[in-house]
């Protein structure tokens, strides 16, 4: 018996449980498809790549290929998210889990700053955060309206902390994971679940490119694994790996002059 009940209710089987996911043609979201896929629930697979999703769902095992949905859709064009949700709507009669993990990540330093690169940042938030607020705005009328639902959002151990290299992508992460508190004080009370993923480094597309120390990597196995015993439990915060995600939260509480000249000793020029 836990000593505090879970913060959502939790998922007892995948069985028939009709998943949405954004940002599912590579990675993490890709990973968690597939495994939700091989324990049997109905998937919808959305992401800007359809080559990429409709490869996805033939590797699928047979009752979820056949049951899957491959709905692509950019995830900044509000109108695109509004009208993949109707379509699910439609074929399912309702959703029970959206899996937001649609992001891009972008070197951004204060070099970078200026009227040219502008269009980088509002990229990024245009992703990251307004983002999760289409799909909000897409599903959250029909989940209010039953009282049932829940939403997961792909976040990121970089909004816990001011960090350097990313000064689009930390202030996206860190405004989603406010995003999340703030809908989980809402929503739960009214029956919708609501739980933020904050990933440490995962070897992904996203991170192949990085020329940084990545400190506790993890493989998209092991993160979608993450993810779905997280879900299952009913938590509201599933990180990931946990060795390096708590020394992450410790930093959140130290003096900003000691959290400053450690970083300045820790991250690359
Ligand atoms: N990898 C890490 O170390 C790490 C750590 C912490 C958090 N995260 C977060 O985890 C999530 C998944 O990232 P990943 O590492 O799995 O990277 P990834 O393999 O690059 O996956 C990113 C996914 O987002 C989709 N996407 C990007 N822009 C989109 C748009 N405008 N509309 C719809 N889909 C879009 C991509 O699909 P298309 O290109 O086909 O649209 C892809 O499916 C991201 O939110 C990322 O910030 C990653």
């Amino acid at each position: 018996m836990p000593l505090f009940p879970p913060l959502n209710p939790p998922v007892s089987g995948w069985s028939g449980q009709r998943v949405w996911i954004l940002g599912a043609s590579s990675g993490i979201g890709a990973e968690t498809a597939r495994l939700l896929g091989q324990r049997g629930a109905r998937l919808a697979l959305s992401a800007r790549r359809e080559a990429a999703l409709a490869d996805l769902r033939s590797g699928l095992p047979p009752a979820a290929r056949q049951a899957a949905h491959v709905l692509p859709c950019d995830i900044a064009d509000p109108a695109a998210v509004a009208a993949a949700a109707r379509t699910l709507f439609e074929a399912w009669d309702g959703l029970d889990l959206v899996l937001v993990a649609a992001g891009v990540y972008d070197a951004l330093r204060p070099q970078d700053l200026d009227a040219q690169t502008l269009p980088r940042v509002r990229h990024t938030l245009d992703t990251n955060l307004l983002g999760a607020y289409h799909v909000l705005a897409a599903v959250l009328p029909e989940f209010l309206r039953r009282g049932a639902g829940r939403l997961a959002f792909v976040s990121s151990v970089a909004g816990y902390n001011g960090l350097p290299r990313a000064l689009a992508y930390a202030p996206s992460k860190a405004a989603l994971n406010n995003l999340c508190e703030g809908l989980h004080l809402e929503l739960r009370p009214l029956g919708i679940g609501v739980t933020r993923i904050c990933p440490g480094f995962v070897a992904t597309p996203m991170t192949a490119g990085l020329d940084v120390p990545m400190p506790a990597l993890q493989t998209p196995a092991a993160a979608a694994r993450a993810i779905v015993r997280g879900l299952e439990g009913g938590d509201f915060e599933i990180h990931f790996p946990r060795r390096f995600t708590y020394g992450l939260k410790v930093l959140q509480w130290l003096p900003r002059r000691l959290y400053f000249r450690l970083l300045r000793w820790a991250a690359p020029r």
